[in-house]
């Protein structure tokens, strides 16, 4: 069939055989069109291009034991996807528009849902940019929205293995009153060259600071933070981090499972108390960390002496895979089967 070898399936772009898409002209979404072609015509005045004026969204579907897919929570990326709208004045995409768009996706690209088992997913990767052209520094007039799939891996090529990160003062991923709550293309490209000299340096990324302070925790790279400790999930609250779907899961299962948690400001110094930390986000689900190291300081924080993950990040990992893959009762309604 596709000649893909499933278990080994990194985090990247792979073919498929359709994707969707839809324009906003005078004022109103237009009918969702299918192609198969990957390239976009564009304005070359288009205003995601000069301006930045676009926000993108990141979600998986997985196949279950019983072969159905499971797409997980999408209606909460609809709704992030419309704040971003909001955030850089973009046409809303409409939530029924995004359903229909995603699922349509799944749908056409079916074969390249993964098989149950093979630890991998479809990644529906849903865009929204200003195609209309634009020479002053105003809103498009004319948007695009598309959505595209490609078969997953893992984000962090070691698995749900602990990977170690680095704590930077010297970038900042996004401004106090700026765009890091909404998931737009700047803030992807303002945290590159820390990352890629974290990697240089041997992390799998960085821990970026409050940047007003320099002493709460924000993101932990493209991911959000938690930490525990004496039976509490602590995650970090900032008008800078990006809401994550996947941390607001890992928190409802934190409580069914039995820990308490607690959303609030979590300063560096703190990392010295967790027993447990770990980053969380649609691609990763969570990576455990081993490690986190202070760039300026030299100080090191070690969550995994045995190169292995702890014991609660293992049962939260566990039980919201469980419930992705179909394995796990899903009693919180957050998956839709797509036929
Ligand atoms: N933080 C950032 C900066 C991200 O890009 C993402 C990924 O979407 C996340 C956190 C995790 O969010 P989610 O769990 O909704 O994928
Ligand atoms: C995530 O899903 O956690 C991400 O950050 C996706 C990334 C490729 C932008």
């Amino acid at each position: 069939m596709n000649n893909i070898d499933w278990g080994a399936l990194p985090f990247g772009y792979q073919k498929t055989d359709y994707n969707v898409r839809c324009y906003y002209r005078d004022g109103k979404w237009g009918e969702l069109e299918i192609t198969s072609d990957e390239y976009i015509p564009i304005h070359m005045a288009a205003s995601c291009l000069h301006y930045g004026q676009e926000a993108f969204e990141g979600l998986k579907a997985f196949r279950g034991k019983d072969n159905k897919v499971r797409l997980f929570r999408w209606q909460e990326n609809a709704k992030r996807m419309a704040n971003s709208a909001e955030g850089v004045m973009m046409a809303e995409v409409p939530e029924s528009l995004f359903g229909e768009a995603v699922k349509k996706v799944i749908q056409l690209n079916e074969k390249f849902v993964p098989p149950h088992g093979t630890g991998a997913a479809l990644y529906l990767r849903p865009l929204l940019i200003g195609s209309g052209a634009q020479v002053g520094v105003k809103p498009a007039n004319e948007y695009m929205f598309m959505v595209f799939a490609t078969p997953v891996g893992p984000y962090f090529k070691q698995g749900f293995k602990p990977v170690n990160f680095q704590v930077v003062r010297d970038f900042d991923r996004a401004a106090p009153l700026g765009t890091g709550h909404i998931k737009v293309g700047g803030n992807y490209a303002a945290s590159l060259r820390a990352s890629e000299r974290a990697h240089d340096e041997g992390y799998a990324n960085v821990l970026f600071l409050d940047a007003k302070e320099k002493k709460f925790i924000d993101e932990a790279g493209p991911a959000n933070f938690f930490g525990i400790k004496d039976g509490v999930y602590v995650t970090p609250d900032s008008n800078s981090i990006l809401p994550s779907i996947t941390n607001m899961s890992l928190r409802v299962i934190a409580e069914d499972l039995g820990l308490k948690v607690e959303r609030r400001h979590v300063s560096v110094d703190e990392l010295g108390s967790f027993e447990e930390a770990g980053a969380c986000g649609t691609a990763a689900v969570i990576s455990p960390i081993g490690k986190i190291v202070d760039r300026d300081t030299g100080k090191e924080y070690v969550f995994s002496k045995d190169g292995n993950p702890g014991e609660w990040t293992t049962k939260l990992y566990e039980r919201l895979q469980g419930i992705q893959y179909g394995d796990v009762e899903d009693t919180h309604g957050w998956l839709e089967i797509v036929e």
